[in-house]
């Protein structure tokens, strides 16, 4: 099927759908923010022109398309006009199956034959919520990472019943958007790049638990190793790089001893069951009462912002 995404309507104005409806904006899509009040919609809206105004401080898009951009969106309460007007509709509402299979389902009902209905969901299975709906083909995932104004990645996950001919216009879309959107052929849990950072969190912390490093130790291992060269330089370019004869042999060697157990390890439980959830309790892997959050991801926003700029270039 041919899909022109002229307008689109973005659901949920909490911390994604704002985002969400800018990065369309920004690609030239007339697209409006969709929430159940008008006041929550309008406030919806403020956040999207207060990230516009960063994305211009910092020149992280043509002048021009920010002018436009300012032009292509709005909000509404309005929720079956707006669906019905959609050429594509991002779903970005509270992550719950029961809710998500009703709300594609009545969006199926209300939507233009034509129209595709994308979720944001973070994990949830994009093949469960498409068969709530008579017309599954037009369902997929479209998952923004936070904040989906300045974040790269988008995942296009299909489900089983998905078009692929939806998933490859949707990464024109986004492309046109300034973003990078990649297609995951199957619908797994974690999708993609959860899948692939949590293998990594889950090794971090047995690392912690069998007292081969501490906490810091670890994250400067991240930080100003392996870590510092991802953003430029892919897993499997590495590998090609390295030479798959000896990284074989190190995987082989080491793969033995990575830890395998199909859940979390005992000591993230642990810390969890005492109320050590991070910086919310104060205390997570961290003391927070002596380590500054505010300072962390200022240092976070920083280098994000200054990388952008640099790869927009
Ligand atoms: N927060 C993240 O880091 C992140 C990242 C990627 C994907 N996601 C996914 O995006 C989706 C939204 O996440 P969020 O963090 O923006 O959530 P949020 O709680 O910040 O916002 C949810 C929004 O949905 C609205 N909402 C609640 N009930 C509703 C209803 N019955 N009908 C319509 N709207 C309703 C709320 O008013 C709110 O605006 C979830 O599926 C989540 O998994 C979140």
């Amino acid at each position: 099927m041919n899909y022109k995404f002229e307008t689109a309507t973005v659901i949920g104005t909490g911390m994604m759908g704002p985002g969400i409806a800018l990065t369309l904006a920004l690609g030239g899509v007339r697209a409006t923010i969709l929430s159940r009040k008008e006041d929550s919609a309008r406030n919806g809206l403020t956040k999207a022109f207060e990230q516009l105004a960063l994305i211009r401080e910092h020149a992280l898009a043509p002048a021009d398309r920010c002018d436009r951009a300012a032009t292509l969106i709005d909000s509404s309460a309005d929720f079956d006009a707006s669906i019905a007007q959609a050429d594509l509709v991002v779903e970005s509402a509270p992550e719950d199956m029961k809710f998500k299979q009703e709300l594609f389902a009545r969006m199926d009902r209300l939507a233009k034959p034509t129209a595709a209905l994308a979720s944001n969901t973070s994990g949830l299975s994009i093949t469960a919520i498409q068969s709530a709906c008579r017309n599954p083909s037009r369902v997929v995932t479209t998952h923004f990472w936070n904040p989906p104004h300045l974040m790269p990645l988008v995942e296009i996950v299909k489900g089983r019943h998905t078009d692929h001919s939806l998933a490859v216009a949707l990464k024109k879309l986004l492309e046109d958007c300034g973003k990078v959107g990649i297609i995951v052929k199957r619908d797994t849990p974690g999708q993609l790049g959860n899948r692939l950072q949590m293998a990594l969190v889950r090794e971090a912390v047995n690392i912690v638990q069998e007292g081969i490093a501490d906490v810091e130790d670890v994250d400067l291992c991240a930080k100003s190793g392996f870590g510092l060269r991802l953003p430029v330089y892919g897993i499997f370019e590495h590998q090609d790089m390295v030479g798959l004869d000896m990284s074989s042999s190190i995987v082989n060697y080491v793969a033995q001893d990575l830890n395998n157990d199909p859940k979390a390890p005992q000591l993230m439980n642990d810390l969890v069951a005492q109320g050590k959830l991070g910086v919310k309790t104060g205390q997570g892997f961290y003391d927070w009462s002596v380590k500054d959050p505010a300072a962390v991801r200022a240092r976070r926003d920083a280098f994000v912002l200054d990388f952008l700029k640099r790869w927009r270039q």
